[in-house]
């Protein structure tokens, strides 16, 4: 039998072809927009891997200290025979928190796209933790995915960390929140990592970092675009643009044109006058009732919120209403 393209297409390659036409309209609309998705190529990764390690971003460490003091109470709020649901799970540190104070965990899943880290991920975490199964699942969590076997008895707990739903749009996070909901049941939860809204200066301290590595991981969507589809954009064309848009409540990540130019992408020739710019990223900051609003339009409720001693960042456990 003659094997069909389309039977032996990765994830990964339909999530490129997507990715394209998603790039492409971005350029052509007024104002120009960029998917965030585009951060993440290996050396995207490993810059992002450096940001969460700079004096000025303070939410990786705020999460991992909330995670480590507050471990044993979520234990207690999920009960015994937790299955955890890690969405986009990367090199999965912080689930080992919850692993490490989940003692009777009956399973732990993984899902995530990169399938080679997936699998290596996976095989770390099984041998730390030999007590629970650990059940990777290669897949996009932004798109529907079957779990694997779990016992009946088992209660289904998504883990979201990061604050990455600050990087959807309200509309977006409660819609990723429905498809959560819908994976976990009626009876499941989710622990959710969400930035908070603080003082705009150190909210702006921690997107434009002064080694200039948040300023890398910006300029670096440009190149990932000339790798993948023949673009001609020169990084030192443009400069890195991050500030607080407060009526939105999000840290919004531009790229700015330095002087006019035009940019080939996929054939397309794209236009830029002097200081035009490309806005790359959201961050939303959340306060409660931006939270409640998202959460409850998402099928949940707050039942319980752990946060810092400075009120920087929470650690939600939702509960489906
Ligand atoms: C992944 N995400 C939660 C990061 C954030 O803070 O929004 C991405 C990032 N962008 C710039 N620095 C970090």
């Amino acid at each position: 039998m003659t094997a069909s393209p389309h039977r032996h297409r990765s994830a990964g390659d339909v999530a490129k072809r997507s990715l394209r036409d998603v790039v492409l309209e971005g350029l052509r609309a007024s104002p120009k927009t960029l998917p965030a998705a585009l951060f993440y190529d290996a050396r995207g990764a490993a810059l992002f891997e450096d940001i969460t390690r700079l004096p000025e971003y303070y939410l990786t460490r705020t999460e991992h200290d909330i995670l480590l003091r507050h471990a044993g109470h979520l234990a207690d709020l999920v009960g015994p025979k937790a299955a955890i649901i890690e969405f986009g799970s990367g090199a999965a540190i912080k689930v080992r928190h919850l692993l490490r104070a989940f003692r009777e965990a009956c399973a732990y899943i993984p899902v995530d796209v990169s399938r080679e880290q997936l699998h290596d991920v996976a095989a770390e975490r099984a041998l730390e933790f030999p007590h629970v199964p650990v059940l990777p699942v290669w897949a996009d969590y932004t798109e529907p995915f079957d779990l694997p076997e779990i016992p009946d008895t088992a209660r289904r707990i998504g883990f979201f960390p990061g604050s990455t739903i600050g990087n959807l749009h309200p509309d977006e996070a409660s819609a990723f929140l429905r498809r959560v909901r819908d994976c976990v049941g009626d009876d499941g939860g989710l622990i959710l990592g969400v930035d908070r809204r603080k003082n705009p200066r150190l909210l702006h301290a921690a997107y434009n970092d002064a080694a200039g590595v948040t300023a890398e991981f910006n300029l670096n969507a440009l190149l990932h675009i000339n790798r993948e589809w023949h673009a001609t954009f020169s990084k030192s064309a443009f400069r890195h643009r991050a500030f607080f848009n407060d009526a939105e409540s999000r840290i919004e990540m531009h790229l700015e044109a330095i002087s006019p130019q035009h940019v080939m992408v996929g054939g397309e020739s794209i236009t830029f006058a002097a200081g035009e710019t490309v806005r790359t990223e959201c961050s939303y900051k959340y306060d409660r009732a931006r939270l409640d609003r998202v959460v409850s339009a998402g099928g949940f409720r707050v039942s319980e919120l752990f946060t810092d001693a400075q009120q920087w960042f929470w650690v939600v456990w939702l509960e489906p209403v």
